[in-house]
Formats: structure tokens, C-alpha cells, sequence
């Protein structure tokens, strides 16, 4: 058997090296139009940073995992095609910020469509917006080809995408139930994820349902995060402390304690995507009430954000204007080198707009990445890149931590402060390190929904 996934990004390199990990007799061709990207994948130094990914590519690199530019011969070859490819929000025309921008999947139906001599099952692994399975029926119907088309989202987080991918809370495979050959493609698809994930864990539906359950997890997750955040803020204006409320609500068996970490806010490529798009679908089918429902969730997001940006501003007296903070991290989350939707971006551009100096470490982001999403140029004179953390925060009037890496956990705040201006301030975004120990240490400290600190 052989496998095609387009699209080497975030999903489909981490998901298709699990799959070779898995399945030895299977080969399977990881194909882009980005040829930097492949040619990184084909590297030491991998496109994408995730824990333990680099050493299991290189276990199954060249032997039945090809990284390559080649995408007709790919999918020509291949009895499965997976479409792994983005499907960010409009920008343009109807629909704009909201609706899914489908057209890098369409371009990959009519691909398949044009180039494929033989029958293929085609999965959808990219998030879709429901009933885009039809779109992809539409096109792939036109010539003498037999194609079958499933549903089979992603649900791994990034920064523990393998161990999600090794052993996933559950496999989605959506397909047609009703035909004889729309169970036979099920059943092929189960069967590669059988030989590691237990039969009980494999759920199968029909199509719809399988494209609405993945927009509606991510639509759970960012929910629960938004409401804690909410209860942050009420957290902070009467003295109650937002770790220990999670803690006591997490308890209740029927809550449970996941995903109830106060932050700044959730950022990565998805969360606001896949939110947006529900919103636009509850409009599309008429359903104005649950579509506002839903765009409140977006709507707190961006407020903790911009609530964590004006304490500090507040905090520093009103006046960032000149005055040097250190940044301690940059990407959405930690363990990983994705800055897509980071709340740092907004946080450190409502900076910029106060004339702030900004001093950066992030442990896996480039200077050129965060360039980028802060729109500047090299040899800015507001931002400084540092190779250390404590580089980052000499002469610092505040370190400012946006990202929960682990090493910002064990520095040596005492060494740390005596190299910072007085007073020295600590803002917290999630609440991740020893308050105790900095309040002892002579900073002023700030974390989020933390009233007795205030
Ligand atoms: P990504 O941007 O990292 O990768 C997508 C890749 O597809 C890019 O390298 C791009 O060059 C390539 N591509 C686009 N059009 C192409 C075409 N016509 N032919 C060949 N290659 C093409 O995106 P990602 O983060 O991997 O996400 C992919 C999909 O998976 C999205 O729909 C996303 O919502 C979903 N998803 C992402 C995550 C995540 O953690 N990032 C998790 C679950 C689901
Ligand atoms: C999320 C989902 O968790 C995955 O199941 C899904 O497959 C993926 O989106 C997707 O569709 O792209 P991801 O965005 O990679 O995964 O990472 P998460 O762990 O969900 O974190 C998202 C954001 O929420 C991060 O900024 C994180 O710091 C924040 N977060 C998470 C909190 O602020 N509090 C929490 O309790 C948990």
C-alpha cells in the first residue's frame, strides 16, 4: 500500500511520521509546493519543533518516508491521499474573517482529479468546514476514476503532537455509511490505525458529523479557556485566586481540570480559525443566536489579551514609553516553534504603540519569525534579540513572560534582579512561576486573576 499526504506542514509531517513509525510496509510521500519547507524536512534542521519528532523522522527517513517537491508522481502512486494542506480565514471577499479559505483544498481535489489513473480513497485531514466533503465529491466525480472520500480530522496539540499521535484519545474517520464502498474505504483506513490504536478508540460516523466534531472540540477547548479567563478578571477586582477557583470547579468530576489554565489568552492557528468558521456556518444556515453565542468566545480572548498588555502598562505607572522590558517567550505555547496567532503578538505590538523597548528570548523562535509578526524590520532600534534570558532582562524595568517554557522556571531570579532597574517588576501571563519566591526576591509581581497580589 501506499500512502500520499499533501501539505508538510504542522500536521502532516508530525501525523505522516507516526503513521511510517507504525505501519514499516507502507510507503508514504509527504509532498508540498514549498520547496524550502521539503527541503528542510529532508534536513537536520526540521521545519517544525516538536519533542521527540526529530528522532523518529530520522528512524523512518528514506526508508518508507520521502519528503518531496514531486506532488503528481506522489499522488499518481498512491491507494491513499491525505489533503493535510492550511485553511486559514478568508481574507477576501464574501465571507471575509470568518469563513474558511478553502482554495488551497480545492487546488489539491483538482490535482488529484487531473492526475490520478487509478481508484483512490481521499481523506480530508485538514479541518473543514461541514459538508466540504461534497466540494471534494463535486470535482473528484468528473472522470472515470473511482474516488471514495472520508472525513478523518487531526486532534493532536502541538508541543505533544507524538504523544498524542501514539496514543490518541480517539481516531475520527467520517465516510459514506450508506454505501458498500464508502465502508470499504472506512474499513481500510481503520485498519492502518487499529495496528496501534485500540478498535474501541476508532469512532466512525457518517461525513457531516465527523467535519462538525472537530470544529466543535476546538470550539469546547477555546470555550473553557475564555471562561476561566473571564473568571480571571473577577478574580482580580475582589481577591479570589484564579488557580485555586480552577482547582476547586476542576474537581467536580463531571468539569474535570483540563484546559482550565488562566493565561492570556489561547493563541495557535486553530483556536480563532475554527471559531470564526463556526460562526460562519450558524450564519450561513440562519442560526443568528448561536452564532453570536460562539463569537463571544472570541471576543473574551481578545479581550484577556489586551486587559494583560493595560496591566502592565498601569502597572509601570501609566508610562512604557523608552523604558526596557524583556519578553521571556514567544510562541503560543511552549514546546514548540509556532508563533500563528501568539498572544505575544498582540500583547508586544500594544507595547510598541506605547513606545516601549522590547528585549526578546524565546528558546525556538527566530528573530526573523517574530520580525515578521510584529511587522518590522531588521535593525529596528525598539527590539533587541538576546540569546539568554538574562541577557534579555538587563537593565529591564520588567520581565514580561508570555510563553510556560520550563526553563523560565528554574532561572536565577535573585542573580536576574540584580541586574534589572528598581523597582523590578514580574507580570506572569500564566502563572507558572513561584510568586512566593519573587515577592521574597524584592519584585513587584503580577500574574493573571491573582487578587491578593493587587
Ligand atoms: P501548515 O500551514 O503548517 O501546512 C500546510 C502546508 O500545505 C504548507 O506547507 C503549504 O505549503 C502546503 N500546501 C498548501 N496548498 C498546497 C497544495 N495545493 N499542494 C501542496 N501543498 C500545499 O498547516 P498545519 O498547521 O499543518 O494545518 C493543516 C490543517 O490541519 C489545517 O486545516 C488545520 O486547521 C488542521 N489542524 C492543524 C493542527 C495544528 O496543530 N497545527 C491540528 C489539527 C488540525
Ligand atoms: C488545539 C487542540 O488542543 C487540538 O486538539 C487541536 O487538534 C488543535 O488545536 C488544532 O485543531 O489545531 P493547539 O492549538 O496546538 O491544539 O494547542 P493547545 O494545547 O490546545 O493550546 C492552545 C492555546 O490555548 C495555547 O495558547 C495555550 O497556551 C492555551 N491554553 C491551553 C490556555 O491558555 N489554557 C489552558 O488551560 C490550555
Amino acid at each position: 500500500m501506499r500512502i500520499c499526504c499533501i501539505g508538510a506542514g504542522y500536521v502532516g509531517g508530525p501525523t505522516m511520521t507516526v503513521i511510517a513509525s507504525k505501519c514499516p510496509d507502507i510507503r508514504i510521500d509527504v509532498v508540498d509546493l514549498n520547496a524550502e519547507r521539503i527541503a528542510a524536512w529532508n534536513s537536520d534542521n526540521l521545519p517544525v519543533f516538536e519533542p521527540l519528532l526529530e528522532s523518529l523522522v530520522k528512524s523512518v527517513r528514506g526508508v518508507n518516508l520521502f519528503f518531496s517537491t514531486d506532488i503528481d508522481s506522489a499522488i499518481d502512486a498512491a491507494d491513499i491521499v491525505f489533503i493535510s494542506v492550511n485553511t486559514p480565514t478568508k481574507t477576501y471577499g464574501y465571507g471575509a474573517g470568518s469563513a474558511s479559505d478553502l482554495r488551497f483544498v480545492e487546488s489539491c481535489a483538482r490535482k488529484i482529479a487531473e492526475v490520478s489513473k487509478s481508484d483512490k480513497i481521499v481523506v480530508e485531514k485538514s479541518t473543514m468546514p461541514v459538508r466540504t466533503a461534497d466540494v471534494l465529491k463535486a470535482i473528484l466525480s468528473e472522470g472515470s476514476v473511482k474516488f471514495q472520500v472520508l472525513s478523518n480530522p487531526e486532534f493532536l496539540a502541538e508541543g505533544t503532537a507524538i504523544e498524542n499521535l501514539e496514543n490518541p484519545d480517539r481516531i475520527l474517520i467520517g465516510g459514506d455509511e450508506d454505501t458498500e464502498s464508502g465502508r470499504r474505504a472506512i474499513g481500510v483506513l481503520s485498519d492502518i490505525y487499529a495496528r496501534w490504536v485500540p478498535r474501541e478508540r476508532i469512532l466512525t460516523t457518517n461525513l457531516w458529523s465527523s467535519e462538525l466534531s472537530k470544529l466543535t472540540a476546538n470550539a469546547f477547548l477555546a470555550q473553557r479557556i475564555s471562561s476561566i479567563n473571564a473568571i480571571s478578571a473577577l478574580c482580580e477586582a475582589t481577591g479570589a485566586d484564579v488557580d485555586q477557583v480552577a482547582k476547586a470547579v476542576g474537581s467536580d468530576s463531571r468539569i474535570g481540570p483540563k484546559f482550565l489554565k488562566s493565561s492570556i489568552g489561547y493563541g495557535g492557528s486553530c483556536f480563532q480559525k475554527d471559531l470564526l468558521n463556526l460562526v460562519y456556518l450558524c450564519e450561513h444556515f440562519n442560526l443568528p443566536k448561536v452564532a453570536d453565542y460562539w463569537r463571544k468566545v472570541v471576543e473574551m480572548n481578545s479581550y484577556q489579551k489586551h486587559r494583560f498588555s493595560r496591566l502592565v502598562i498601569d502597572s509601570l505607572f501609566r508610562n512604557i514609553c523608552g523604558k526596557r522590558l524583556a519578553i521571556f517567550g514567544f510562541a503560543f505555547k511552549e514546546n514548540t516553534n509556532d508563533t500563528r496567532e501568539s498572544p505575544a503578538i498582540d500583547i508586544c505590538k500594544d507595547f510598541l504603540s506605547e513606545n516601549a523597548k522590547l528585549a526578546f528570548y524565546d528558546p525556538k523562535v527566530s528573530k526573523r519569525q517574530i520580525l515578521s509578526d510584529l511587522g518590522l524590520s531588521d535593525g529596528d532600534s525598539r527590539v533587541e534579540f538576546c540569546d539568554s534570558p538574562y541577557k534579555a532582562a538587563e537593565g529591564a524595568h520588567a520581565i514580561v513572560l508570555l510563553t510556560h517554557w520550563d526553563e523560565f522556571k528554574t532561572l536565577d531570579y535573585g542573580k536576574i534582579k540584580a541586574t534589572m532597574v528598581r523597582p523590578s517588576w514580574i507580570f506572569d501571563g500564566r502563572n507558572c512561576l513561584d510568586t512566593r519566591l519573587l515577592l521574597e526576591l524584592g519584585y513587584l509581581v503580577r500574574g493573571i486573576g491573582k487578587g491578593n497580589l493587587l
